[in-house]
């Protein structure tokens, strides 16, 4: 910055110019950049110690987790939240995020103070739904505050372990110009919450919306900033919820738990495998159970394919849910070309069932046997797992875990699995009958597909 007093604010990102323009260079907005007074002072996220230390001299400490009572929140955030860190927790709305926060809060041991912050809801309908879900309450402490340097003032008196913040979009800092909400309110709010946390050991979550394209609103900047990311997924009509770690400093990324939201808030799932599979009276054409592994345990997923003779015109329809709708479409150009079963005159539609989305290649081969199996109408034995990522060569290559999945599958019954060669346990499994299958055309052999 050249001179103190020259520069022109975005009030859409915070970005500076030193000259006027129509269209913020940073962020692309138009007509945003005001004259605005000298650059402040870049405040940035945490920087604890000013002199490097050898890390061989910094004492190792165990990190301190705080169970919330709620087993599978714990579980995707690493075994309970960790103090002095700072999650961000995004969804759309009424996914559920305050109900399970308010629970998260009540969760917590009495001796743990936690304080939600509202700037969403009336102080009324948080104590209403407290009552409603029988959250305990002693311990937990309300406030309806949306100015930041206020909240931590607040903070700075109360003192609590844990703070929830409902939403991050309302709050605003009196330092920033713009609308509560705009990406430089949040830089800034977040910046001084997560410079509190740091500093204080304060646990600080933060609820964030999510913007039609799916990301939290304020792209990215805020993902950068928090030690974890979750998101709460959710079919649109399922009573079930899906919440993900995005990212997590202090645990497995990718990691799942799963809720059902009930008229008592949320309730842990169990036994998660069984709603991923939709239970058939019988075996039919186009669905093959595999197993995933997202995050660190095995999940049973039913992928279900349906193959139906194109009017497209050449042009035939290739859809997923729960998939990557480009490796669809490589998948079955390999299927074509590696075990000469042709698509191309029928539309593809493939779905994971339970609304979970599968980020992992270990269900390649499950999502084409599904695929040839309704093509050919011939169904795969419900008591068959598949698993193993298909390379485009047509060779089937081994995923990782390959032993822990065929234990689950053979703990939830299943007796039969078509599996890479290289995933074959050294020694058998009890109650499994396992195939080791090296490409394409010998996996479909297996299943009695060809
Ligand atoms: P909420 O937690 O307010 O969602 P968010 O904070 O993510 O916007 O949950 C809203 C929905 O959940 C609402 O439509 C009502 C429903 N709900 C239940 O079904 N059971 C309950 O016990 C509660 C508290 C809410
Ligand atoms: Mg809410």
């Amino acid at each position: 910055m050249s001179k103190a007093g020259k520069t022109f604010v975005c009030s859409e990102c915070g970005g500076h110019t030193l000259k006027w323009q129509g269209q913020c260079p940073a962020c692309g907005a138009w007509n945003s950049l005001e004259a605005g007074a000298a650059a402040p002072a870049r405040r940035t996220g945490y920087a604890g110690e000013v002199k490097g230390l050898r890390l061989a001299e910094l004492e190792q400490t165990d990190i301190e987790r705080v169970p919330t009572g709620i087993g599978e929140f714990d579980r995707v955030l690493g075994g309970g939240l960790v103090t002095g860190s700072v999650v961000l927790i995004g969804g759309d709305p009424g996914i559920g995020k305050s109900t399970l926060l308010l629970q998260a809060a009540g969760g917590q041991p009495a001796a743990h103070k936690v304080l939600y912050v509202t700037g969403e809801e009336s102080l009324q309908q948080i104590a209403m739904r407290a009552r409603r879900l029988e959250v305990a309450t002693e311990h937990l402490a309300v406030l309806a505050e949306t100015c930041v340097e206020h909240l931590l003032a607040a903070l700075q008196q109360e003192k609590p372990a844990c703070v929830i913040i409902d939403s991050v979009q309302t709050l605003y800092s009196e330092d920033v110009a713009s609308a509560p909400g705009s990406v430089s309110q949040l830089r800034e709010t977040a910046s001084q919450l997560v410079r509190f946390a740091k500093t204080t050991g304060t646990t600080v979550l933060l609820v964030g919306h999510v913007t039609k394209e799916g990301n939290i609103a304020g792209p990215r900047v805020l993902e950068h900033m928090v030690d974890a990311v979750l998101y709460f997924e959710s079919e649109s009509d399922s009573r079930y919820r899906i919440l993900r770690a995005i990212k997590n400093r202090f645990g497995a990324a990718n990691e799942l738990g799963i809720f059902a939201m009930t008229d008592a808030g949320m309730r842990e799932v169990k036994n998660p495998s069984a709603i991923f599979l939709s239970r058939h009276p019988e075996a039919v054409a186009g669905s093959v159970v595999t197993v995933s592994r997202e995050g660190s345990r095995p999940l049973l997923i039913e992928v279900q394919a349906l193959a139906d003779q194109s009017s497209g015109g050449g042009n035939p329809r290739r859809l997923a849910l729960g998939l990557d709708q480009n490796r669809l479409s490589m998948l079955l150009a390999t299927l074509n070309r590696h075990a000469g079963v042709s698509a191309y005159e029928f539309d593809v539609f493939i779905n994971v069932v339970g609304g979970v989305r599968i980020s992992e290649t270990s269900a390649d081969l499950a999502a084409l046997a599904a695929t040839v199996s309704s093509l050919r109408d011939r169904p795969v034995a419900q008591t068959t797992v598949v698993f193993g990522e298909v390379g485009l060569a047509g060779e089937i290559r081994p995923v990782a875990f390959g032993e822990e999945r065929l234990l689950e599958a053979a703990k939830r019954g299943f007796t039969h699995a078509v599996v890479p060669r290289g995933n074959l346990p050294k020694k058998p499994l009890q109650g499994i009958q396992i195939t080791g299958v090296d490409y394409l055309r010998g996996a479909l052999q297996a299943l009695a597909l060809t």
